[in-house]
């Protein structure tokens, strides 16, 4: 449900996103030293500014709500002082920037900022500082083109004749080479993120494929825009009016192009092997690179009826796992629990699942986030190692030895799996 909603906000910041960038890269390269017959799409690109600006704070919200909703140091370090935090702030920063100076030459840093955001997250991100680059060009080329045919749908409507055939010609010149910088890019970006291993049966590179399908449709459509209906404009007829139609088709087209690309970027893998089993209610796979980075659990003090376990967990896949089960030999059960001060005393919850975002680290410690064991079988004793089974949703399952120390010792380092 959170998954679908993170998809969904995401495939809402692409919208924003293209309409705020791409409008103002495209008015900027278009429209040059051309005297505009109406105000142009301030308004709108303020619009888009905010919602930029909202939907990050919205993933981060989501986030937030994911890691078990407390606003302890753990949880806001995790999302703010991380690649999710720069991000997050590349898009707030770049959102607001392109709000304030909506109508004004200096948007287009706002641009930058928010170009840049899509190469620090993500799965190319994970992948190295090439990766990083060619997505950024991806982006900016597949927004230029998107910010050009919005300015051409407003421009079709305006009632000087002559803005509409120069903008058209303008487009068509650079669209030549800002398309093809962008398919270059994608296709880059996707075989290197696939490593060079193609094989159309997995989920991840059939997104891929849906997303070549419709840029094909769309080139299709720009192809007949460019050799059929703009030679036409200068005639009598209605070359005009079935331009901007095909201009609105297109901008469809570039809708769902954006809601594959939110589907492909939250819910699969470039390195799944079988992407049906995310999400398929608690199946594990043995596959993902997991480290668990110092296992420790505190001796257990006199009377005591639970253990608690620690440690560090590291994803270093390039999508986002989830903690979702544990057992040990030496407890009836292992859950996990979150715990937070309220008004001095410490109260713990359980939470059914621990997400840890793509490249990223959580670490489960005292006063935060920790395993439960209860219903022991004998007793947590200093100097003892104790089995424990972590299930991860896509790298499924990792063992691991929790080191026990004297009560009072915290973390004493120490690697374990
Ligand atoms: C006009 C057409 C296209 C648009 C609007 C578009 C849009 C986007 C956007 C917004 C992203 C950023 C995802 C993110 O990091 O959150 C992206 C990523 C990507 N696009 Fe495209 N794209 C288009 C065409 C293509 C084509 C034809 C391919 C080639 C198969 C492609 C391959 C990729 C790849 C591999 C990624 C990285 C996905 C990942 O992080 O797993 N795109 N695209």
């Amino acid at each position: 449900m959170l998954e679908a909603l993170a998809a969904i906000i995401k495939g809402l910041s692409y919208i924003a996103a293209f309409v705020a960038v791409g409008t103002v890269i495209a008015r900027a390269s278009l429209e040059g030293n051309l005297v505009r017959p109406s105000p142009g799409p301030t308004s709108l690109i303020w619009w888009a500014g905010i919602a930029l600006t909202l939907a990050a704070c919205g993933t981060a919200a989501l986030f937030f709500i994911r890691l078990g909703g407390n606003a302890d140091s753990t949880t806001l370090d995790a999302i703010f002082l991380s690649k999710l935090g720069v991000a997050f702030a590349l898009q707030l920063i770049g959102g607001l920037w392109i709000a304030s100076f909506a109508g004004r030459p200096i948007a287009v840093l706002g641009t930058a900022l928010i170009l840049l955001s899509f190469g620090v997250v993500g799965h190319s991100a994970s992948r190295g500082l090439l990766t990083s680059l060619t997505i950024v060009l991806h982006v900016a080329g597949a927004a230029w083109w998107f910010g050009g045919l919005f300015m051409l749908l407003l421009a079709s409507r305006a009632s000087d004749v002559n803005h509409f055939p120069t903008l058209i010609a303008r487009f068509s010149r650079q669209a030549v080479w800002i398309v093809g910088l962008l398919l270059v890019a994608a296709l880059g970006t996707a075989s290197l993120l696939v490593e060079w291993r193609f094989d159309a049966s997995l989920g991840y590179q059939q997104g891929l494929l849906t997303k070549l399908g419709l840029t094909a449709f769309l080139l299709a459509l720009a192809g007949v825009n460019k050799l059929v209906l703009t030679p036409r404009l200068a005639g009598p007829g209605t070359a005009r009016l079935w331009l901007r139609r095909m201009i609105a088709a297109e901008l469809l087209l570039f809708l769902a192009i954006m809601a594959t690309t939110a589907y492909l970027t939250t819910y699969l893998s470039p390195h799944d092997r079988n992407d049906s089993m995310h999400g398929s209610g608690g199946q594990v796979r043995a596959s993902g690179p997991i480290d668990i980075i110092a296992p420790w659990a505190p001796a257990m003090p006199k009377g005591a009826r639970t253990a608690a376990g620690y440690m560090e967990i590291a994803n270093n896949q390039m999508i986002e796992d989830r903690l979702v089960a544990a057992s040990s030999p030496w407890a009836e059960h292992v859950t996990l629990h979150a715990s937070n001060m309220d008004n001095g005393i410490v109260r713990m919850r359980e939470i059914a699942a621990l997400p840890i975002p793509a490249d990223m680290r959580i670490t489960l410690r005292p006063g935060v986030f920790h395993l439960m064991f209860t219903d022991l079988y004998t007793p947590f004793v200093a100097g003892d190692t104790v089995p424990l089974t972590l299930i991860f949703e896509r790298a499924g399952k990792v063992e691991v030895t929790l080191h026990v120390r004297p009560l009072g010792g915290g973390d004493l380092g120490g690697h374990g799996h």
